[in-house]
């Protein structure tokens, strides 16, 4: 059982109407709770425990939601910027009213899966260096990789600045001048991998984050868009 909210809040917080609007649509009879019209807006109901429908349609209750977002290049990964483009202009205008945040942060010429969520427990759980979840990310370098990099990202390597890093992964996936790297980290300092890498004299000339715990990017997912995670792939993340 959930928590007992008024119903132009619920009707508020899940749909594209605003609190007024909410109201409104109550008292003209549009919202029904369990098939019957309520409209009294100020009425509290258990969202987990009814049936509520405006004009007919379910509304689909959910206390958080949960976005797989397939981040293209050039987008800053913040909640908003007066200045530029972030990656909260690809969110859905179904979406938009919830106080969505990306859980974590790529750098602008990254792409690759971001969870997009206004749930700060569960963010701070995936983030905490402390659970060691791992990110996988696919880099292309710009440089060979020498055979003691892999040992070193392993015993936890440091950056150019002295500041040390939890043990890392990194694995050659295709050799040569501009080798294409898998490399998984469990924490998420400022260009985390950027200056791993560096600090083995390596330039990073591409990155893209392709899985976070269990959880893999759907690759069916253009870049740009972003759709909600299924209750399994929730939980795979921490699995
Ligand atoms: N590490 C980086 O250097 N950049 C990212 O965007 C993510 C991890």
């Amino acid at each position: 059982m959930g928590k007992p909210q008024r119903l132009d809040r619920l009707i508020a917080g899940q749909c594209l109407l605003t609190r007024s609007e909410a109201v409104k649509a109550i008292r003209r009879g549009r919202v029904t709770v369990d098939g019957v019209p309520c409209r009294q807006p100020d009425t509290k109901v258990d969202p987990d425990a009814v049936a509520l429908a405006l004009d007919g349609v379910d509304i689909g209750y959910r206390e958080h939601l949960y976005l797989m977002l397939n981040k293209p290049a050039g987008l800053l990964c913040v909640s908003r910027d007066p200045s530029a483009p972030t990656v909260m202009d690809l969110v859905p205008p179904e979406w938009r009213r919830r106080d969505l945040f990306p859980a974590g942060r790529l750098d602008k010429d990254t792409h690759g899966l971001v969870i997009l969520t206004d749930d700060g427990d569960f963010a701070h759980r995936m983030l905490s260096p402390k659970n060691a979840i791992y990110k996988h990310y696919l880099a292309v370098l710009d440089a060979p990789v020498d055979p003691s990099v892999p040992a070193a990202f392993a015993d936890g390597t440091s950056f150019v600045d002295g500041t040390p890093c939890l043990p890392a992964t990194l694995t050659v996936l295709e050799d040569g001048d501009t080798p294409l790297v898998d490399i998984a980290v469990c924490e998420g300092k400022f260009h985390q991998v950027k200056r791993m890498c560096g600090a083995h004299g390596l330039g990073v000339n591409w990155l893209k984050r392709v899985s976070i715990g269990g959880l893999k990017l759907d690759e069916s997912l253009d870049e740009g868009a972003c759709r909600l995670l299924t209750d399994e792939e929730l939980s795979s993340i921490f699995g």
